[in-house]
């Protein structure tokens, strides 16, 4: 079955402290979200692609993708969340309701297509994300006088950290999330705005490769990452 690949990309990446949004920044030589955008159009099944761009965004329109048949724009919102809302509510417009969507970073350009497919398998939950088990000992802290300490020790072996894309139905996703935003949910991901609606996404294990580009290290990391794939 096709599907709809949702990429939020309006944030105005001011953790890394540059000139321009962290999706712009250049991995060898291209900006991120150029890189992004090509791997997502080699994906098979692809029905289409909606960026949400901030309301100033001055990059976009220079990229090469921009004008592909398959690449659509929306403006996105203050939040992650309200960003995949609006892309969300372009493509209610458009699809039937159970059309399967994908929402993946502008900030992960390295997931590999064998996670996609493990994502997109016919025997997977129509809700579920990729991810990775812990691999460091997880420590749950408590502030106590200007100072942290251990509160305990999770067990390690039930701990995962969610990545990109996660997947979920177009009106199911788009339902949970509006009305998470509207009972002032913390909803930092898609998973956990249908977890507070009391669904269970399936946890797909990824590769460690499928990193988020955050600091300017990780740069450095993606590049060499994309290096050997595109080698
Ligand atoms: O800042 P962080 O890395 O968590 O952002 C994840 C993704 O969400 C980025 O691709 C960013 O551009 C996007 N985002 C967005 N709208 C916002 C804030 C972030 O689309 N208001």
């Amino acid at each position: 079955t096709d599907y709809w690949v949702v990429v939020p990309a309006a944030g105005v990446g001011k953790r890394m402290g540059a000139d321009r949004p962290k999706q712009y920044l250049p991995l060898l030589g291209r900006p991120l979200l150029s890189l992004t955008l090509q791997n997502i159009l080699s994906w098979p099944g692809l029905a289409g692609i909606v960026v949400a761009l901030s309301a100033e965004d001055a990059f976009f329109s220079h990229l090469k993708e921009a004008n592909h048949p398959k690449v659509h724009r929306v403006v996105g919102g203050d939040e992650r969340a309200d960003s995949v809302l609006a892309a969300l509510e372009f493509l209610s417009a458009r699809e039937s309701g159970n059309t399967p969507v994908l929402v993946h970073d502008a900030a992960r350009p390295c997931v590999a297509l064998g996670d996609i497919t493990a994502l997109l398998d016919r025997e997977v939950s129509a809700t579920a994300l990729l991810a990775r088990p812990a691999g460091d000992t997880v420590k749950q802290g408590c502030d106590t006088g200007g100072a942290t300490f251990v509160e305990r020790t999770l067990d390690r072996t039930q701990i995962w950290l969610a990545q990109t894309p996660q997947r979920a139905p177009l009106e199911l996703l788009r339902n949970c999330i509006s009305q998470a935003l509207n009972q002032g949910a913390a909803i930092t991901d898609e998973a956990s705005a249908l977890e507070f609606f009391g669904h269970s996404p399936q946890l797909i294990e990824g590769q460690s490769d499928n990193i988020k580009v955050t600091h300017p290290s990780d740069i450095v990391v993606a590049e060499a990452i994309l290096r050997l794939r595109y080698a």
